[in-house]
């Protein structure tokens, strides 16, 4: 069996506040990718698991410290049969540590394949409290498509499908740890009376206004993480002022970047003209039918 994860971007980020557990209150607009990794999933017998990786970079281990292994293991333990085994082979498109949910959605895809290549039945409820105990944003990867996020991220809303939206993915070449991203946003949480609100996106979505929407991104981990990578600010001011770019941002607690074009033929140019410049980019767009929807 084999499934396309989809990589992510959040297309509205809002953090109104810390909480008690830790975790960080989010008001978030989730968007899927067409840019996926793909994860092939065959039976074995006697409780075996397997992990075998292609075009991974160093960063993503090949054990059972995976996300992919623990979403599997996770998913045998819940259903009560330890003795279900499986082949995992995973084909890595999406950048790691880049904030586009490689990872995440990874799991998501093992949960899917796996509930129905061994038949555990549990049910999409079970599988999303599974899922919400392997990482925040991994329930968006169980129904993809366009979804505001709350609570952790794991609290859905699907959205309305909306035209495709064209952006180009600038990969700055090293990571940015969320939890430290996280850590730096103490001093930069909105007043209660400044939290932002994602109504203005959501009208532009719902009109295919890409103007507006590139007017209406916003994404609060901008603040702590520009100011430790000083660089990803530069990257997305060079952004917003190519021609043809409606908005860029952060995507999620980065160090990905992403512009949001007006056509697709302006991202399929920019990407060309930023590679040429010596950086990392490539033109995607959103895939924002989910499951259901
Ligand atoms: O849930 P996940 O493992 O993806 O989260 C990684 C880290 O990001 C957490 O340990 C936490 O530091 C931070 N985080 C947070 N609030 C969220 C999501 C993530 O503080 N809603």
């Amino acid at each position: 069996m084999k499934l396309a994860a989809p990589a992510k971007t959040n297309l509205f980020l809002e953090v109104p506040r810390r909480r008690p557990d830790g975790f960080h209150e989010l008001d978030t607009v989730f968007v899927a990718l067409e840019l996926a990794d793909e994860l092939e999933l065959t039976r074995l017998g006697e409780g075996r698991l397997e992990l075998t990786l292609e075009g991974a970079g160093p960063d993503v281990p090949a054990d059972a410290s995976n996300l992919v292994w623990r979403a599997a293991d996770a998913l045998r333990q819940a259903a009560g049969r330890p003795e279900l085994g499986a082949a995992l082979h995973l084909r890595k498109r999406i950048p790691a540590g880049g904030g586009l949910g490689g990872g995440s959605s990874d799991a998501a895809a093992a949960l899917r394949g796996l509930d129905q290549l061994w038949g555990t039945g549990l049910g999409a409820e079970r599988l999303a409290t599974l899922a919400a105990g392997l990482g925040s944003d991994v329930p968006f990867f169980l129904r993809g498509g366009l979804q505001r996020g709350r609570g952790r991220g794991e609290v859905l809303q699907p959205l309305p499908p909306a035209a495709p939206l064209h952006l180009v993915l600038i990969l700055p070449g090293f990571p940015c740890p969320t939890p430290q991203v996280y850590r730096d946003l103490a001093p930069h949480l909105p007043a209660p009376g400044d939290v932002r609100d994602p109504g203005p996106l959501l009208s532009a979505l719902s009109w295919g206004d890409a103007r507006g929407v590139g007017a209406a991104l916003w994404n609060r981990l901008e603040l702590p993480a520009f100011a430790r990578w000083p660089r990803l600010r530069e990257l997305r001011d060079l952004l917003r002022a190519r021609p043809g770019v409606t908005g860029a941002l952060l995507s999620g607690s980065g160090s990905t970047l992403f512009a949001l074009c007006a056509r697709e033929a302006d991202a399929v140019r920019l990407a060309g003209e930023l590679t040429q410049e010596g950086l990392m980019a490539l033109a995607t767009r959103t895939a924002s039918r989910s499951e259901g929807n």
